[in-house]
């Protein structure tokens, strides 16, 4: 057949089709890796994928219901509706939501995102006569497939395995129950703790496919009792939780926090891949220890940390609280959805299931985003030539430590450079990369210009041509620069710190003191770094990354 003729049969195919089903089309429209759920227009649609829309070639947002920017082939893949042989599959356009979840599936990784406008699902297209009469609607595969699902895909009836409960699939976090263990808590009250964290965890509907729940003891040393992945069944675990013994001690909640953050949730210790994190810590009274420094290194691991305090101290014991805001600082996010009062072990019952329910509300877990997936970074770099090459290698070195750290993609963050002399060039734009290979290349291959020093004119340049178009309160210019630049500073400095810029400034050699801490955001001391030698930037990486996270915890 001639591919002529084979145009003309597809073109009847298309006229006889859309007569017959006027109100749905079901011919597929070819598209390619790369179309987006936004690029298409109708709000269901059977559109036709190419072959091998694999990782790499496709940017995908989310885990069962996808952000409009993601691939529509993409995520049909990682979704299990479509194998990487290519073909048709039907799109859903959906609204918005507040956050979207990663996850690997058939060979694809899926990136987190908040708050998107639009959303699409995806399903099989309808192909056989019989669903043709169905009303349409999409049959939603339940979140996150197992693969088993694959073999025995016709073995669907409920009586099979019927004993063991897959738990409630609306669900999907990953919790570690933070007890308190404490002498103060007393042997009594332990014992009204572990009953509620039990009702707490049944209601939740524990289950291999649902949430899984592990649980720590809060004492002077922090003890990691059950890891989620020893009991997926709530009857077992149920019964591990009965069986937990009272420790004693003090209660250093701080510590216990710090050791779930850093522990509790990675993949050798049963954390899952892409499911939300959330701990939930109980407090009784107060805590021995502080806790700010622990929640923020929770919150900067992406972790959603409640908290619930349960009888507070009364007049006599106010005195020894270290810190009465402990609750406000416990929590990634200071508001009422974080923190939860209960006013004595006696009467918890009542909070189960509004709890429970906080737990499972994954849209309103904001603390995933974090410093290292939501910032953009413009380098500024002197380009000078008495910079000479081989400095300048180690300024590109410097760069790239710092950029490792960062999580940089489409929806994550940015990484931008401008090299200067007396003129300014745009080396990399914050939007040129969406992959973090690509940009920590494009770094080490900027060639050294060698010239004059004007840093005034290149910070303003970089500030106007940069940033344009990019939010305030995450953006952070880092200059590094070895000498006096024959133009004035402070202010084009100045007028970058006031569009929301966090500035650091890096000096090495003949960089002047006066300048660099002018130049520098608040506080200063944590925001301007100095080296005599360019070989002492390699040590400045670390405080630097530290610190923009630091800046984006106090300004989000
Ligand atoms: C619980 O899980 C941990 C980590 O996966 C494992 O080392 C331990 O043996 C398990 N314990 C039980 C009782 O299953």
């Amino acid at each position: 057949m001639s591919l002529l003729q084979l145009t003309g049969h597809l073109l009847f195919i298309v006229i006889s089709i859309s007569s017959t089903f006027a109100s749905e089309s079901t011919v597929p429209y070819p598209i390619t890796c790369e179309t987006r759920g936004v690029d298409l227009k109708d709000d269901v649609d059977v559109v036709l994928c190419p072959p091998d829309c694999t990782q790499g070639r496709v940017s995908v947002f989310g885990t069962g219901i996808y952000a409009s920017i993601s691939s529509v082939c993409g995520a049909a893949v990682h979704r299990g509706v479509l194998r990487s042989s290519g073909g048709p599959v039907k799109i859903h356009k959906q609204q918005g939501r507040k956050n979207y979840i990663s996850s690997h599936a058939h060979g694809i990784q899926s990136q987190s995102l908040v708050r998107w406008s639009s959303s699409f699902t995806l399903t099989k297209p309808v192909t056989s006569p019989q669903e043709l009469t169905s009303d349409g609607s999409a049959t939603v595969l339940p979140p996150m497939e197992q693969p088993a699902a694959k073999k025995e895909s016709k073995v669907k009836k409920p009586s099979v395995k019927k004993a063991l409960t897959g738990g409630n699939r609306e669900c999907q976090v990953d919790l570690a129950m933070v007890l308190d263990s404490s002498k103060n808590i007393g042997q009594r009250r332990f014992n009204l703790q572990k009953n509620f964290v039990s009702k707490l965890a049944a209601m939740m509907k524990v289950g291999s496919t649902g949430p899984h729940v592990g649980l720590v003891q809060a004492s002077d040393l922090p003890k990691t009792e059950i890891f989620l992945t020893n009991y997926t069944q709530p009857k077992e675990l149920l019964f591990a939780i009965k069986e937990l013994s009272y420790m004693g001690g003090n209660s250093n909640t701080g510590k216990a926090i710090k050791h779930t953050a850093q522990t509790f949730f990675q993949q050798e210790n049963g954390g899952r891949r892409g499911h939300p994190r959330v701990m939930l810590v109980l407090v009784d009274g107060w805590p021995s220890d502080d806790l700010e420094q622990a929640a923020t290194y929770a919150r900067e691991s992406g972790i959603n940390v409640f908290l619930v305090s349960v009888a507070k101290p009364v007049p006599e014991e106010v005195t020894m609280v270290q810190d009465k805001d402990f609750a406000k600082k416990a929590v990634c996010k200071d508001n009422s959805f974080f923190s939860h009062q209960i006013t004595s072990w006696f009467s918890t019952t009542k909070h189960v299931k509004p709890l429970s329910q906080k737990l499972c509300s994954t849209n309103n877990m904001l603390c995933s985003k974090t410093c290292y997936n939501s910032v953009n970074i413009a380098f500024l770099i002197d380009g000078s030539s008495s910079v000479g090459d081989t400095n300048f290698r180690l300024m590109l070195d410097f760069m790239t430590g710092i950029v490792r750290s960062f999580e940089i993609s489409d929806m994550g963050s940015r990484v931008g450079v401008v090299q200067f002399t007396y003129e300014q060039r745009t080396e990399i734009g914050l939007s040129d990369y969406t992959k973090k290979e690509d940009a920590l290349n494009a770094l080490q291959n900027i060639r050294y210009m060698s010239g004059g020093t004007a840093t005034g004119a290149a910070i303003t340049y970089t500030a106007d041509m940069l940033f344009k178009n990019t939010g305030p309160g995450r953006n952070f210019m880092i200059l590094v620069t070895d000498g006096q630049s024959y133009d004035e500073v402070i202010h084009p400095a100045e007028q970058a710190r006031n569009q929301g810029i966090t500035f650091y400034s890096v000096g090495v050699a003949w960089a002047p003191h006066e300048d660099l801490k002018a130049m520098a955001s608040e506080p200063k001391d944590s925001h301007m770094f100095f080296s005599r030698e360019f070989t002492g930037l390699s040590e400045f990486v670390e405080p630097i990354v530290k610190g923009i996270c630091r800046d984006f915890t106090e300004k989000n």
